[in-house]
Formats: structure tokens, C-alpha cells, sequence
């Protein structure tokens, strides 16, 4: 029976200490791991915060060549036309009065949340990003079709200009 007793008191004597002991080394553990991650954070953040300003330089508008009315009429009723008319609202907005506009803006169309948040106008350099590739220019917009013929673009652009 002493020796059971004296087995069970030697360690509860012990015990404390090593509590304290090894309490504090998960303190300093946990207090190292802590201001260890804020640093990590901190400087992932910085990190990414020049990155993304040394990768992302203002975005370069490309202001289309002279086009040519005429043949961007006849490219305006071969490809706009299953989407798009001139003076009525059809899958995609009316066309009339576009150049100049604010983007998304024409009363009575629906257009998505992303195209009528954007903020653009429509000129000669915005309408040519878009047709090149609306998704570039506001992404989650719904028009799902490209021009990727610069001249073709340019002529198109031409015709809009004339839908006073
Ligand atoms: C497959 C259908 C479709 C075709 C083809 C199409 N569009 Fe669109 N277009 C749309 C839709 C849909 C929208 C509205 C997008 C949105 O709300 O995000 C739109 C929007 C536009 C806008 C924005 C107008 C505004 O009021 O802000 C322009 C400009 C435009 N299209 C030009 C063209 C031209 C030019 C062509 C032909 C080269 C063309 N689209 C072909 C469906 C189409």
C-alpha cells in the first residue's frame, strides 16, 4: 500500500512545475506562431499589393483606323442583327444613339447588373474593346460575341457612329 501511495504522490508533486514549464513553452509557442502569421499576412499583403500595381498598368485604349460606313452597315445586318436592331430593344439593346452613350443606360433594356454598373461611355476606343472582347471590358456582361477582325471592328464602329 506505501509503495501504491508513494508511486501516486512522487509525480502529483512534480506535476506543477511541469505544468508551469511546459505552459509556458506552448505560450511563447503560440504568442511566436501569432506575431509570426500577422508578419506573413502583413507582408503577403504587401506583396500582393505591389504585385498586382507592378502587373496591373492602366488599361490601353486602342482607338480604331478610319472605317468604312457602307461595308460596316453590311457587317451590322450579317452579324448584329440576330441580337441587336437599330430602334427597338431585340436580345441585346437598340442602337440607336449608341456612340456617346453612357454603357448599359438605354431605357426599357434590361442589361445585366455588370454592364450597367460599368461606368463607361461608348466612343470609338471603348466600342472597339468591346467588340474585340466584351468580357474584357466588363466582365459577367451577357453579350457572347466577338469581332476579331480590327477593320471589320472599325467599320462597324464607323456605321454606329452615323444611328443618330
Ligand atoms: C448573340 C447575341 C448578340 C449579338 C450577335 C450581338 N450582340 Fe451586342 N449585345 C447583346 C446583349 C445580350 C447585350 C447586352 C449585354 C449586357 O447587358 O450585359 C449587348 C450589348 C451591346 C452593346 C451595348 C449597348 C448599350 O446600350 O450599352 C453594344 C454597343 C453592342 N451590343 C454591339 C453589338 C454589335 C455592333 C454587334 C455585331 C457586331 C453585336 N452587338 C452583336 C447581344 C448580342
Amino acid at each position: 500500500m506505501q509503495v501504491v501511495r508513494e508511486k501516486t504522490f512522487v509525480p502529483a508533486r512534480c506535476e506543477p512545475g511541469l505544468f508551469v514549464l511546459t505552459s509556458q513553452i506552448k505560450g511563447e509557442r503560440r504568442e511566436g506562431s501569432v506575431v509570426g502569421a500577422v508578419l506573413l499576412g502583413l507582408s503577403l499583403l504587401l506583396g500582393g499589393t505591389l504585385a498586382a500595381a507592378q502587373t496591373a498598368p492602366p488599361r490601353e485604349w486602342h482607338t480604331p483606323s478610319a472605317g468604312n460606313v457602307a461595308r460596316g452597315m453590311a457587317l451590322y445586318q450579317d452579324r448584329c442583327t440576330a441580337c441587336h436592331a437599330v430602334d427597338s430593344n431585340k436580345i441585346g439593346p437598340a442602337h440607336r444613339g449608341v456612340m456617346g452613350r453612357r454603357v448599359g443606360s438605354l431605357a426599357g433594356y434590361t442589361y445585366s447588373v455588370e454592364l450597367a454598373r460599368s461606368r463607361l461611355r461608348w466612343t470609338p476606343q471603348t466600342l472597339n474593346t468591346w467588340l474585340e472582347d466584351p468580357e474584357e471590358l466588363v466582365p459577367g456582361q451577357r453579350m457572347g460575341f466577338q469581332v476579331e477582325e480590327a477593320q471589320e471592328r472599325a467599320d462597324l464602329i464607323a456605321y454606329l457612329a452615323t444611328l443618330k
